[in-house]
């Protein structure tokens, strides 16, 4: 007789979706068993033909969906202030481009952000992620950006690994200095791309703050030659790279990620055929943001249909960030993504797990296998569809990070 296998937890009479399968990501696991050591995952599946365990303790699931825990690959949680005034100025008739071009969006958090300390930022910023956890997020992606100059980037970048630190989940961060020009460069964007990775890109890399590099390719953010500076720093140093690309217009930012190995491509309703086939062959993740689209009422869909048929996989996220997608909720995301852009529940489901995962070149999250890390979402439903077709309610039941 073999001897039992030792670990610290294990869950029991679970259904399991365990999103180890691409192509059946809607694969239920009916009477499922999951056991984690030292915050990893040692077995998950069948309790049929599951070795004996010897466990520390055993969390009876009573047949509840048991998922991974969810994955929000693109925010940006971390900022000051609020965009609620120019949310009203936007409902009275004011563009998002316009408001920018005037000194407004992104500009005017900038100006909060740089008010404010480090322990302002995670005191203002810690609610949201408390509001992410509490819908099932055990891991979150927080870019910079909102301060665009060396100091306020690095205040950021270390208020989001202290959240990191201060909360059961995992913190990943992207440096995203290129996100907007600040007033002091105005007319000098290629000064200030200078700066973003002769001064910027350096000193935070070597502080141990940058996980990846994002840029605004756009009319009102960076043209695809500065994007191409940044990129060029980032390899550079061997940090991966992802992009705001082809959200209000088309740059073809896509494509050019797709040049440097980029992670992920993120927006993409303005997206082109050329940009989906140079995706699909570096491997790149469409990382679809619902919540932005929607609240900026765009009418252009991102091509799903070509996106599916080119074989590019797509990740969901929230954007959280306080001009164009004020949105905490991936479980609202998935929502969004299915009745917006006429994804499968599946597919929302592969989206916020392993595709995210994907998205930040992460193969030890996202879906229940051995040697992943024990990051779990119980929920109080059994079919997976509940997820995605809810709008609002708190069906998650528990949440573990790393096992604990
Ligand atoms: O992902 N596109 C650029 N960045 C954000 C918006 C940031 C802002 O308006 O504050 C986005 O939509
Ligand atoms: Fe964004």
């Amino acid at each position: 007789m073999s001897p039992a296998l030792s670990c610290d937890t294990v869950w029991s009479h679970a259904r399991l979706l365990p999103m180890a399968d691409p192509a059946r990501p809607d694969a239920v696991v009916e009477a499922g068993v999951v056991a984690a050591r030292d915050g990893r995952i040692v077995y998950a599946g069948p309790a049929d033909g599951a070795p004996a365990f010897e466990a520390g303790r055993t969390i009876d699931c009573a047949g509840r969906l048991l998922t991974p825990g969810l994955i929000d690959c693109h925010t940006h949680l971390v900022y000051g202030g609020s965009r609620a005034g120019e949310f009203e100025a936007r409902l009275a008739g004011a563009g998002y481009e316009a408001i920018a071009r005037a000194g407004g969006g992104i500009v005017s958090t900038m100006r909060a952000t740089r008010a404010a300390t480090e322990a302002d930022l995670v005191a203002m910023s810690a609610p949201r992620l408390a509001e992410m956890i509490a819908d099932g997020a055990t891991t979150v992606e927080i870019k910079s950006g909102y301060g665009l100059e060396l100091a306020a980037e690095r205040t950021m970048l270390r208020a989001a690994r202290s959240l990191g630190d201060a909360l059961d989940v995992s913190v990943v961060t992207t440096f995203l200095g290129a996100h907007a020009l600040p007033p002091e460069f105005a007319g000098r964007a290629d000064a200030y791309i200078d700066e973003v990775v002769q001064v910027m890109l350096p000193a935070l890399a070597a502080e141990g703050l940058v996980d990846a590099v994002d840029a605004f390719c756009e009319g009102i953010g960076f043209s695809p030659a500065q994007v191409e500076r940044v990129f060029t720093a980032a390899r550079a140093r061997g940090i991966p790279v992802k992009l705001h690309a082809e959200q209000l217009s088309n740059l073809h930012g896509a494509a050019l990620a797709a040049r440097y190995g980029a992670l992920s491509a993120d927006h993409l309703e303005h997206l082109d055929g050329a940009g989906i086939a140079a995706m699909a062959a570096a491997g790149t993740v469409a990382t679809l943001l619902p919540g932005a689209y929607y609240f900026t009422r765009e009418t252009v869909l991102p091509p799903i249909d070509a996106l599916r048929a080119g074989g590019v996989p797509m990740a969901i996220a929230t954007d959280c960030n306080p001009g164009t997608s004020p949105l905490t909720s991936l479980l609202l995301a998935m929502n969004m993504a299915a009745t917006l852009f006429r994804l499968t529940v599946a597919e929302c489901l592969a989206g916020v797990t392993i595709h995210a995962a994907r998205a930040l070149g992460r193969d030890d999250i996202g879906a229940l296998v051995p040697g992943h890390w024990a990051d779990l979402a119980v929920w109080d439903v059994t079919q997976p569809a509940e997820l995605v077709y809810r709008i609002g309610g708190r069906p998650l039941h528990a949440r573990y990070w790393r096992g604990r």
